[in-house]
């Protein structure tokens, strides 16, 4: 698989890149996009990421390639973290309103340039904020099903470990969802909350206790009141706001605690680039999974908001369903206000809905309507190897496509004449002639990967043969 990171030099970016590489998600046959701006110092930066990169996992890192430009964004799973984000600086609240402003453009640049030059399949995992934003511009752009935000699926792992520490139990052992508006308005669904290996009756006693008699409509008061405590306590001593969040319960720490984080100056970038790289594994992984991502709804919920978290199977193709049972009175009334918020922003910005529904996910949704199946050129590749007659040579090869959903039409393969391997002298070299129908873009693509290849030699592409 290929993932094309927008904002790579930026502190989340950079965290995506290194836990995809280091996560072994990447394998040396596939593709790292860093993608940065043409002015500003993600230009060159980009390069120097690369370099490091290179240097910190050279014997398993996949090809990096560096692209300055929108258009020339090529990958099956788009990672958006460019952008501006809030100060972080403790007092400094920063401007959401100004933020979205500022990013629409970023948004929309991307989102123009894949709908025009993109695969019509690749899948956008948006992190930058307003994560609602991102997901609106894109699935305008692209249809709705192939674009998720990672904001939920992010509070939804800080919910399950803030049950975690209050029961004393790993995280692993706790499920359960949190959904609405990433940020300040997340929504912790206790009504999904289940615990490992407490039956309903005991899951019921632990929540109750948990939640110590309050709902969820005391909570946009709790968090408004929590920050002005934080800010005041942080202002002499940053360890004791942190003692004070401790102390909070376990849905409002779910909010409070990130927020902290943020403003300490540290961020937030290693858990937004492992809940990041999480929906990457699941997207690589070919199973549905259930998880929670700012998806563009169609009445799938009963409370308003065109873009909201809710909990999604999600498979390579990217999202197929919301899966949210019933909601309690209390979660319903703070994910409308969620709702109502995000509406309220996107009608602000003149972000409009989707003029076009894509209903079916998978490879029809995906086809752009201006592209017929089997519209893309005809290209062949030959490929020089050292050992041709090898089946894992072909195997090798035949993955660099399958890995990228193209599919081969034909393959030969000849040995060389002399038998003896060429110039190395190894035995079995000969040529593999690949046929396959793909962009411009997928073929330089492939072609540079093949080139990678320790078993290859030489690459030529013909188009149109
Ligand atoms: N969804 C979440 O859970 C979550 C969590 C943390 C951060 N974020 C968001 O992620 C975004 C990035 O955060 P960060 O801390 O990495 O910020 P950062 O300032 O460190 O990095 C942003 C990067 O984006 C680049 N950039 C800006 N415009 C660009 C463009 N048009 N094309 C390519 N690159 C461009 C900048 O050069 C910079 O390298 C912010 O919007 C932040 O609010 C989201």
């Amino acid at each position: 698989m290929d993932v094309a990171v927008l904002g790579a030099t930026g502190d989340v970016g950079r965290q995506v890149c290194t836990q995809l590489i280091a996560g072994g998600l990447l394998t040396p046959t596939s593709r790292l996009q860093l993608v940065g701006r043409p002015d500003g110092g993600s230009r060159s930066a980009a390069f120097g990421l690369r370099a490091d990169l290179v240097d910190a996992f050279d014997e398993r890192a996949p090809l990096i390639d560096v692209a300055l430009q929108p258009d020339d964004v090529v990958a099956d799973a788009v990672v958006a973290t460019a952008g501006r984000t809030a100060p972080a600086k403790v007092g400094v609240s920063g401007d959401r309103a100004a933020l979205a402003a500022d990013n629409l453009e970023v948004f929309r640049s991307y989102a123009r340039s894949l709908a025009r030059h993109g695969s019509g399949k690749e899948v956008v995992i948006v992190v930058t904020n307003p994560v609602e934003l991102g997901v609106a511009v894109m699935a305008e752009a692209l249809g709705r099903h192939r674009v998720i935000g990672m904001g939920a699926w992010l509070d939804t792992l800080r919910f399950r470990r803030e049950i975690a520490v209050s029961l004393g139990v790993r995280r692993h052992r706790v499920g359960g969802f949190a959904g609405g508006e990433h940020g300040l308005r997340a929504v912790p669904l206790w009504s999904t909350v289940r615990i490992a290996g407490l039956d309903e009756a005991e899951r019921r006693a632990a929540v109750a206790h948990l939640r110590g008699g309050r709902t969820l409509d005391a909570l946009p008061a709790e968090v408004a009141a929590a920050k002005d405590l934080l800010d005041d306590v942080a202002a002499r001593d940053v360890g004791e706001a942190f003692a004070q969040v401790d102390a909070m319960p376990a849905d409002l720490r779910v909010i409070t605690r990130p927020w902290m984080t943020h403003q300490s100056g540290a961020k937030t970038a290693s858990s937004t680039a492992a809940a990041t790289v999480d929906l990457v594994r699941t997207l690589l992984d070919g199973r549905d999974i259930v998880v929670a991502g700012q998806v563009a709804l169609d009445g799938e919920v009963p409370v308003p908001g065109r873009v909201l978290g809710v909990p999604v199977i999600l498979g390579p193709e990217g999202w197929s369903r919301v899966v949210l049972d019933p909601l309690a009175d209390d979660e319903e009334r703070l994910l409308t206000a969620s709702g109502e918020a995000v509406d309220a922003m996107l009608h602000g910005l003149g972000v409009l809905p989707p003029e076009v529904e894509d209903p079916v996910v998978g490879h029809a949704a995906a086809t752009p309507p201006d592209v017929a199946p089997g519209a893309e050129p005809r290209w062949e590749v030959e490929v020089e190897v050292r050992a041709a007659d090898e089946i894992g040579t072909v195997a090798m090869l035949t993955s660099v496509f399958a890995s990228r959903g193209v599919g081969v039409e034909s393959l030969a393969t000849t040995s060389s004449a002399d038998g003896a391997g060429g110039a190395d002298g190894a035995g079995g070299a000969g040529t593999v002639v690949v046929a396959f129908r793909a962009g411009g873009r997928r073929a330089r693509d492939i072609q540079r990967t093949l080139e990678r290849l320790a078993a290859v030699r030489h690459v030529v592409v013909r188009r149109g043969v």
